[in-house]
C-alpha cells in the first residue's frame, strides 16, 4: 500500500506494521514516554532553518535574514536550537522572551511583537536588551520613547504596517488587511502618520518596516502583492520625507502539509521569485532594496511534530457515527475546535491494517466540541490500547495547549540522530495545583 505520509520524516517499518517518525518506531516511543505525547524531529527543525537561510541568502545576495516566529512553539530547547542555527526570533510576550533568555538566546537578535505591550513588558524588554520592538500602535510608540529616554538609550524599532492584502486564507488568521487589529494601514494614512511621529522622537531609531499578511500560503503571489505595496510605500516615504528603510520584514506564513491534498511548497523557488521581484521593483522605484527578513513559524516546526495518543474506547452508533476516544484532546490540540483545521491520522501500531472505518476522533474533555478530527479513516478493529498518530502537530499545538478539565499537558520528546530525549517534561497533577494558594 503506498500512502502519502506528508513529509519525508514519516515512514513505515520494514514489516509494514509500525509508523516511524524520524526513523524511530512511534509505538516504542509511546511505550517509553507514555501518551499523549508530542514528538519533535530536531533534525527536521534544523534542516528547515538551513533551507530558509540558504534560500534567502541566494535570493537576496546575502542581504537577508530569517527569524523564527516562536509563538509557533516556544520552549527553552527550541531557542537553543535557533541560537545554534544562527536564526533570529520573534517573541510576543514577556513569557516567550523569558524562555528565550533562559535558553541563552541573544536578545539582540529578538524582535518583540504584540498589539498590546504593557509598560511593564516594554521595561522588561529594554532591561534585557531586546534588539527591536515591532511597534503596533501609537500609545506603544510613546511608551517606548518614554522608557528609552528614562534609560538614556536609543531603541531600535520596526513599524508594523498593514498593506491591505487579503491572503485568501482563514479569516481568523488573516492579519494584514486594513481592518486588522494589527499595525498601521497605508490606505488610511495611519502608516505615514506614525512614521512622522517616530522620526520626531529622539530616543527611537526606526530600523525599518514590518508586515505580515497571512498563514498557510503555498506560493509567492501574496508575497509579491505585499512587496509591491510595501516597496512603493518605502519609496514614497523616501521621496516625501527623506526616510530610508534599512530593514523590511515581510513576515511569515508559508504553508505546510496537513493533508495529502495540500501542495508541496517549493520554498527555494518561492523565495527566489520574491527576491527577483523585489530587486526589479526596487530598481524601478529607484531605491536601494532594504535588508529583507522572513519570519516563518509554522513552516519551521509544523511537520517536525507528531502527536501520539492511546485509544480508550470506540463507540459505534450504527447508521450515525463512530467515535474513537483518545487520551488527549482539545487541551493539546485546539486547532480543529478553533479553526476546523484538517489533519492526517493513522493507527501507528497497525499501519498494515486497512484504514477503512470512517470515524471521528475525539478527546477526553467534557465537551462535545472536543474533536481532534471528524470523518477520518482508521482500521475497523481499532480499540483500547491502540496508538493513534496525528501528523503535522509541531506548530501551534504545545504553544496553544491548556489545562482545561485539569488535564496535564504532554511532554515534548525530541528526536535527533536516532536518539530521543525529553525537552519538556510531562506536567504532573502537582504542577496543576502549584499555583493554588493554601
Ligand atoms: N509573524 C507574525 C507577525 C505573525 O503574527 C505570525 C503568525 C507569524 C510571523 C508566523 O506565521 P506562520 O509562518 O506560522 O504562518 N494559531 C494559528 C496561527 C496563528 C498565526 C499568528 N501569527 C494556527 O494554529 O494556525
Amino acid at each position: 500500500m503506498t500512502r502519502d505520509l506528508l513529509c519525508e520524516n514519516v515512514s513505515v517499518s520494514e514489516d509494514g506494521q509500525h509508523l516511524l517518525f524520524a526513523g524511530q518506531d512511534t509505538t516504542t516511543l509511546a511505550a517509553q514516554y507514555g501518551t499523549p505525547l508530542y514528538l519533535m524531529d530536531e533534525d527536521r527543525i534544523r534542516n528547515c532553518c538551513r533551507a530558509y537561510k540558504t534560500a534567502v541568502v541566494a535570493a537576496f545576495d546575502g542581504n537577508a535574514q530569517v527569524l523564527y516566529a516562536s509563538k509557533a512553539s516556544s520552549f527553552k530547547r527550541i531557542y537553543e536550537i535557533m541560537r545554534e542555527e544562527g536564526m533570529g526570533v520573534d517573541v510576543v510576550s514577556v513569557g516567550e522572551m523569558y524562555t528565550a533568555l533562559k535558553a541563552g538566546f541573544p536578545m539582540s537578535q529578538a524582535y518583540f511583537h504584540s498589539n498590546n505591550k504593557t509598560d511593564a513588558d516594554i521595561a522588561f524588554a529594554m532591561e534585557h536588551g531586546i534588539g527591536y520592538f515591532v511597534v503596533d500602535n501609537e500609545e506603544e510608540l510613546f511608551a517606548i520613547e518614554r522608557e528609552a529616554a528614562a534609560r538614556g538609550i536609543r531603541q531600535s524599532v520596526l513599524l508594523r504596517i498593514t498593506p491591505g492584502i487579503d491572503p485568501h486564507t482563514f479569516e481568523a488568521v488573516s492579519t494584514g488587511k486594513v481592518d486588522s487589529k494589527f499595525g498601521f494601514a497605508i490606505e488610511t494614512g495611519a502608516a505615514e502618520d506614525i512614521l512622522l511621529k517616530a522620526l520626531a522622537m529622539p530616543h527611537v531609531d526606526i530600523a525599518g518596516l514590518h508586515c505580515h499578511v497571512g498563514s498557510q500560503v503555498f506560493d509567492a503571489e501574496v508575497f509579491l502583492l505585499t512587496a509591491d505595496v510595501m516597496l512603493t510605500f518605502i519609496a514614497e516615504m523616501q521621496t516625501r520625507h527623506g526616510f530610508t528603510t534599512k530593514l523590511f520584514d515581510i513576515g511569515g506564513g508559508f504553508g505546510v502539509r496537513y493533508l495529502p491534498s495540500d501542495p508541496i511548497l517549493d520554498l527555494h523557488g518561492c523565495i527566489a521569485e520574491i527576491g527577483d521581484f523585489m530587486k526589479t521593483k526596487a530598481a524601478a522605484l529607484g531605491i536601494t532594496l532594504p535588508k529583507i527578513s522572513f519570519e516563518p513559524g509554522r513552516s519551521i516546526v509544523a511537520d517536525a511534530g507528531m502527536t501520539l495518543y492511546t485509544v480508550g474506547n470506540v463507540k459505534c452508533i450504527p447508521d450515525f457515527i463512530n467515535y474513537v476516544s483518545v487520551d488527549g484532546g482539545m487541551t493539546d490540540n485546539i486547532r480543529y475546535a478553533l479553526y476546523t483545521a484538517p489533519y492526517t491520522l493513522f493507527q501507528a501500531n497497525a499501519m498494515n491494517h486497512p484504514h477503512d472505518m470512517t470515524c471521528t476522533v475525539v478527546g477526553r474533555c467534557c465537551e462535545s466540541g472536543d474533536i481532534i478530527q471528524p470523518d477520518v479513516k482508521l482500521p475497523s478493529n481499532i480499540g483500547r490500547g491502540d496508538v493513534v498518530a496525528v501528523l503535522t502537530t509541531g506548530a501551534y499545538h504545545y504553544s496553544m495547549a491548556s489545562n482545561y478539565n485539569r488535564l496535564t499537558r504532554p511532554p515534548i520528546v525530541m528526536l535527533a540522530n536516532g536518539e530521543s530525549y525529553v525537552a519538556v517534561r510531562r506536567e504532573t497533577i502537582d504542577d496543576l495545583i502549584a499555583l493554588d494558594v493554601e
